[in-house]
């Protein structure tokens, strides 16, 4: 008979017992609560510009053809379906050839490097089962990407945080970190470079054209007894909405050896589809299909097929023009509010982001945002939800408690506004 004493967690995997909830889904169940609560907090997309009509004419056409239909709705390959494999390369490699006007980049992958997911996010999971070891870590960003952070401590790995300005990471303190790894005989278990080029989560900042080329080759530099990596993660490269798109970072790197590029449908075509793509170096493509063959032995193969049927059908690029405008005006709608109402209060400062879903805010160092703070609190209480930035810091940051981060992705213009107003109030009021 089962003892009554028995803790419901005996037993359970030492990465069970470690792992803690992630905070945004603490933060999502928040929103749901409470439906009156103005959530500038999750990085859902715009609900009203959401595909439906293109998702419709694909779904038609998939469906009407019986051969097609049924192939759609068989399982499929574990890298997945061959024709949006290509069509994806094809979609990569058109946007750095035109950013590079016209000049074709070195490397040409091949389908076999290319693997589908259930969203991008999954290629960064496979990418973390891949390269890391307990102790292991991985250079990011200061701050980061919090859900990529959560998936390198969940594999007993860590974050380590690089400098980053309003260009992205910078490449003395990334030469500074490896040659300080290197010197202390602990270059080994610095597996990878994480890098989201375009827009990035949470500041929305793009790492500048002219940084590009110095990080692959710090990282091919520093890829002395094994190689390292660069995991470029390029989610919100097609939610630009000022300037021409720049060469990703796979584009500087000649053997195709050392970038990865994760890329994804989420925020450019629909996040409910769930499709994203990995365009990786030709031995490490191997072995993540190998773990991806025990762990789902492939994603949801009619997602893929509509997808492909959506990109085939010419219906894609249009919805990606709509997305940069309405975008646009969202995030202009948030700047203007914020120039409004929180400039005046003298002691924030914001950048004007050029693309993707997000304002990063700093206040005045005394004041703290995290979710235990009186500020987070009170923001709650005036109905007005946040992420607060210390969950994208690195633990060896300096300030990590008077940030935090905006989206202007899901809301309504109107709601935007508003939740800015309330946000003000906050912070005035804790002035
Ligand atoms: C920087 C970044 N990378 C990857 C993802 C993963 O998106 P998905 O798994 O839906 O492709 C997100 C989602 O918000 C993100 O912000």
């Amino acid at each position: 008979m089962p003892s009554e004493h028995v803790k419901s967690e005996a037993g359970w995997s030492r990465r069970a017992l470690a792992v803690a909830d992630s905070p945004i889904s603490g933060l999502m169940r928040r929103a749901l609560e409470q439906p009156e609560l103005i959530s500038l907090a999750a990085g859902f997309v715009d609900q009203a510009s959401l595909p439906v009509e293109a998702t419709h004419s694909a779904a038609l056409a998939l469906l009407s053809d019986p051969e097609a239909a049924r192939a759609a709705l068989q399982y499929g390959s574990t890298a997945g379906h061959g024709e949006l494999r290509d069509q994806v390369l094809a979609l990569v490699l058109a946007q750095d050839a035109a950013a590079m006007s016209g000049v074709v980049p070195a490397s040409r992958p091949d389908r076999e490097q290319v693997v589908l997911t259930a969203g991008s996010n999954q290629i960064l999971a496979l990418l973390a089962d891949a390269l890391l070891d307990p102790g292991d870590c991985v250079l990011c960003d200061d701050p980061t990407y919090f859900v990529f952070a959560g998936l390198v401590q969940s594999v007993g790995a860590r974050c380590v945080g690089i400098a980053s300005d309003e260009h992205g990471m910078r490449s003395d303190a990334l030469a500074a970190e490896l040659a300080r790894q290197a010197a202390a005989g602990t270059l080994e278990r610095v597996k990878a470079i994480y890098v989201m080029s375009y827009f990035d989560n949470p500041r929305g900042v793009s790492l500048a054209a002219e940084r590009r080329a110095a990080l692959v080759a710090l990282a091919q530099e520093y890829s002395r007894k094994q190689r390292l990596y660069i995991i470029e993660d390029a989610a919100y490269r097609e939610l630009r909405f000022e300037g021409a798109d720049v060469p990703s970072l796979r584009a500087h790197d000649a053997s195709g050896e050392t970038v990865i590029y994760a890329g994804t449908f989420s925020k450019s075509f629909a996040p409910g589809v769930r499709v994203g793509y990995g365009i990786f170096p030709q031995a490490l493509a191997r072995v993540v299909l190998a773990l991806k063959g025990y762990r789902d032995f492939g994603s949801p193969h009619l997602n893929q097929c509509l997808v492909s049927r959506v990109l085939s059908l010419g219906l894609y690029a249009p919805h990606v023009a709509l997305l940069r405008a309405v975008y646009a005006r969202k995030a202009e709608c948030m700047l203007r509010a914020l120039d409004a109402e929180i400039a005046p209060l003298g002691v924030c400062r914001y950048q004007r982001p050029k693309g993707g879903l997000y304002v990063w805010l700093e206040l005045p160092q005394r004041l703290d945002t995290s979710e235990q703070g009186e500020l987070f609190a009170h923001a709650l209480a005036l109905g007005v939800l946040y992420v607060p930035g210390a969950y994208c810091f690195g633990a060896q940051s300096e300030d990590t408690r008077s940030h935090m981060r905006l989206s202007f992705g899901v809301q309504s213009e109107e709601r935007i506004g508003a939740g800015i107003a309330r946000l003000a109030r906050v912070i005035r009021d804790r002035l």
